[in-house]
């Protein structure tokens, strides 16, 4: 049977291009849910994965210019890298130091960062409420500082544990600069207070450490907490099992990837975030991950 191409499949002279920067970059996952949101908001729109070494990074972002993209995502290993090439950052960017999405708006290429937005969001559409919660973030990476200063910024006390206590307590002091006595620093895998959601943001249950998972206070998981793990490949790692087997309930980081790019498009398009497709997005990425696990 033949299947329709989506309408920002279908280039013509007035087709508008978005893509993101990533090195390497052929598993995206973006370019599926950015051609599935565009189709359903109408826009003629198309969206390409670019490899970019990192020695050709600033002249990629000087074509976003050349080119006319509408703007461009970016991924590992540039999310930091990216940022004196561009012209403006947003605050909450700058504060983390990263950006994922790069704006060109008439010229001037601006920079954000939707990962903790993205999160935020995601705890919601799971139905995750955090008003008056604690939150014990694993890691204390790229992705934590996002989520940590999101959490922060939004009332949550954050407990922060990282196998490298040194980076822990860097990252809580630079947000507890901004909001005071947010963040409190927990030793790895020893005991703490308690928590009602736990999220991890380390590499453990990613590819090579698919098996493994991170070290958790004696006694958690346990019913009645939130298990999220930023991880969407596999979908569902063995921390997620364990959660699960202790009656937990579960998100994994297939949350987090849509809802970081309902934002991004939100931010090139000007439509509401609460008006992108996020539950067609997170469709198409689920059925795309299941078929790739099929296929191994
Ligand atoms: P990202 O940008 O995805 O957060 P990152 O900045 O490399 O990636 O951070 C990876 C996180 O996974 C860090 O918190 C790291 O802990 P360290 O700061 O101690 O390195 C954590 N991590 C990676 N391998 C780990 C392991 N074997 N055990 C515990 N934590 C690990």
């Amino acid at each position: 049977m033949e299947t329709e191409a989506p309408v920002s499949s279908r280039i013509s002279g007035t087709t508008r291009v978005a893509g993101v920067f990533g090195y390497p970059v052929g598993h995206s996952l973006s370019p599926l849910m950015h051609a599935i949101a565009y189709k359903e908001l109408g826009l003629d729109w198309t969206y390409v994965p670019f490899s970019i070494a990192p020695e050709s990074l600033e002249a990629a972002v000087y074509s976003i210019r050349t080119l006319g993209l509408i703007g461009a995502n970016v991924t590992v290993p540039h999310k930091s890298l990216v940022i004196p090439f561009l012209d403006a950052i947003d605050p909450d960017a700058a504060r983390i130091g990263s950006v994922n999405t790069i704006h060109n708006d008439n010229g001037i290429l601006r920079g954000y960062s939707t990962d903790g937005p993205g999160f935020l969001d995601s705890l919601v559409a799971r139905d995750v409420r955090m008003e008056g919660r604690t939150v014990l973030v694993l890691g204390a990476g790229g992705s934590a500082r996002a989520i940590v200063f999101a959490l922060a910024g939004s009332g949550v006390s954050v407990l922060l544990s990282n196998r490298t206590a040194r980076r822990a307590a860097e990252l809580a002091s630079a947000v507890n600069a901004l909001f005071p006595g947010s963040v409190t620093v927990t030793g790895w895998g020893e005991p703490g207070p308690s928590a009602d959601l736990i999220v991890n943001t380390t590499s453990l249950g990613l590819g090579s450490r698919a098996e493994e998972k991170p070290l958790l206070p004696p006694g958690m998981p346990h019913a009645g907490q939130t298990v999220y793990d930023i991880i969407y490949s596999p979908m569902e790692t063995n921390l997620l099992s364990a959660a699960k087997s202790a009656g937990c309930k579960v998100v994994n980081g297939i949350a987090m990837l849509v809802h970081q790019g309902v934002r991004s498009i939100s931010i090139w398009s000007g439509v509401p975030a609460k008006d992108i497709p996020a539950d067609l997005m997170e469709m198409a990425v689920t059925e795309e991950l299941e078929r790739q696990c099929t296929e191994v």
